[in-house]
Formats: structure tokens, sequence, C-alpha cells
């Protein structure tokens, strides 16, 4: 299945990007940073990446009422952890990774100390955004802090392992998914509708489809890891099995996870509906997610 190019200009939306990209470019060179620091972020948020999660974010927004100016710092809160994550993801003590979005990894341009440090400040960078929100700034920073915690539980478990004995390697795989990319992307749905103070039902839908995107979002990165090349998705592909992590494709096959993509699509559609025709984006969205090839 192929994106159709009306969902793709649907969901990155110039406008939007546009908003997004110069509200990160403002808190960043609003911080406090030596010249080196702020290029290595500079370099690390700035460079690319499809901007998802703060698209999720301010399109909840909008669907709970409210316009997608309001989550613009929510969103720019959650693309910086999401940034820092993948620096510190791509660190040779990690993924051990050389190319990200078509380019050097952040280690491989500025050094691994740099790199290290290039990500503690985003993170820093992030809170602060995350408290700079107009509509409930100390839930917003909560709810960014706990996404944090759980991304990186997902990285310690994805890395390290140390699952319970007993636990099937289906559960195993769920808990890995759903904290070291589940988390963020629902956070970006829950933030962007905490900035439009959302009705108690709209919260609750958005973050359901929060958790069924979020999950289809890495069952999909896992499938491009074995079916797409380096040079289309923009990083190093084919590694996750030599790696030896649990994906969905090395727990079920290509088949089934293709099958679980297209369950957890419907899902997602069908949790929309108490939004009526406001949710119109995030229908797009889900299409798109479902259907992504980088
Ligand atoms: C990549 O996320 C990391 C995962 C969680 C699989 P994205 O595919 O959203 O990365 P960018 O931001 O577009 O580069
Ligand atoms: C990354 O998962 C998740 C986080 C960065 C938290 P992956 O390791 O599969 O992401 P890619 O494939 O390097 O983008
Ligand atoms: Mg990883
Ligand atoms: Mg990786
Ligand atoms: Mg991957």
């Amino acid at each position: 299945m192929r994106v159709a190019p009306s969902i793709e200009h649907d969901v990155f939306c110039p406008t939007l990007l546009r908003e997004i990209e110069s509200c990160l470019e403002r808190f960043v060179q609003d911080a406090s940073y030596t010249t080196k620091l702020r290029e290595a972020v500079g370099y690390s948020l700035l460079g690319g990446g499809k901007r998802l999660r703060p698209l999720l974010a301010l399109r909840c927004c909008e669907a709970c009422g409210a316009s997608t100016k309001d989550a613009l710092e929510a969103a720019a809160a959650v693309e910086m952890v999401h940034a820092f994550s993948l620096v510190h993801d791509d660190l040779p003590a990690l993924d051990n990774d050389a190319i990200r979005r078509g380019r050097p990894t952040a280690h491989v341009a500025y050094g691994e100390a740099m790199a290290i440090l290039a990500g503690d400040a985003l993170l820093a960078l992030a809170m602060h955004a995350a408290c700079s929100t107009a509509r409930n700034p100390s839930r917003i920073a909560h709810e960014v802090t706990n996404a944090t915690s759980a991304m990186i539980t997902g990285q310690v478990y994805d890395t390290l392992g140390g699952f319970p004995e007993a636990m099937p390697p289906a559960e195993r795989l769920s808990l890995v998914h759903n904290h070291k990319t589940g988390a963020l992307i629902r956070c970006a749905c829950r933030v962007g509708a905490l900035c439009a103070e959302a009705r108690p039902e709209h919260f609750a839908a958005l973050d359901r489809w929060g958790d069924l995107v979020g999950l289809m979002f890495q069952a999909v990165d896992d499938l491009l890891d074995v079916t797409q090349s380096a040079e289309h998705v923009g990083k190093a592909v084919g590694k996750d099995s030599d790696a030896g992590k649990l994906t969905y494709p090395s727990v079920y096959g290509i088949d089934a996870t293709r099958h679980e993509v297209c369950r957890l699509r419907r899902e997602a559609l069908a949790t929309l509906e108490p939004l009526g025709e406001r949710a119109e984006h995030l229908l797009a969205i889900t299409e798109y997610l479902a259907a992504r090839t980088r």
C-alpha cells in the first residue's frame, strides 16, 4: 500500500511545518549556549525529520476545538525530547548508527561528548518549552516528563533487556514498543488536547488513538527496517535482527505484522468517531501512518 499524494499533502501541511520550525528555532536561539553547543543542538533538532509528533499535538488541539497555534510550545517540547532520544539512540553504546535523516549522526558530526551533551541540552530545552504553554503548563510539563521516563525505560529494555523471566516474547515486544516509541507519540496527542482544554470524552478518545497510532508507528518502523533501503529511509536498515532486537517481524513475521498494522489502523479510525468532523486531519494522519514508507 502507498500513501496517496492527497493524504501526504494534508498531513504535511507546509504552513504548520513552517510554524513548528520557527518555534523550534526560536527556542534554540533564545537558549544560553556556547557557540558549539548551539550548533550541535541546532544540527540535531533543526536538521530535518518528519515532525510527526508536533503535527499530532497541533492537530489534536485543533480536533478539540482550539487553534493549532495554542499547542505550538507543547508540540516543540515533545519534538525536543524526540530529538534527544534519537541523538542518544544513535550513540555507539546504544544502536551505534552513523546516518540519521540522510546525514551523519550527531556523534559522527560533533564527537561523542558533544552529542551526549547536546542530548542533555535538548531535554532541558524541552522542559523549558513545556513550561511555556499558555494553558495547563504544569500538567503539560508532567506529561512530557512522564513520557520521557517511559521512553527511557523502553530504551533500557530494548538495549539491555532485563525482562521478567517468565514474560513471553509477545508481551516483551509490547512492553518495549509501548514505552520506547508509544509513550512519546501518545504524549503528543495528550498535550495537544490539554492545550485545548479538551472535554474529558475527547481527551479519552485522543489518548486511546495516540496509544494505537504509537504502536502502529513502531510496527511500521520495524517493517521498514526489513523492507526498505537506507537511501529511502535516511537511516541504517537491516540492523534490528543482527542486533537481536525484539521487533514485530521477528516475533510475528512480516505478513502477520502487516495484518496487525491493518487492525491497528481500523481500531484507530473507529476511536476518532466521538470527535466528528473536527478529526478530519487525524483520519488522514492515521492513513498516512499505516502506509508510510519512510
Ligand atoms: C524515528 O522516528 C524513531 C522511532 C521512534 C522509530 P521518526 O521516524 O519520527 O523520525 P524523524 O523525526 O522523522 O527523523
Ligand atoms: C528508537 O527506536 C526509539 C527511540 C529513539 C526512543 P529505533 O532504534 O528502532 O529507531 P531508529 O530505527 O534508530 O530510528
Ligand atoms: Mg534503538
Ligand atoms: Mg536506533
Ligand atoms: Mg528502528
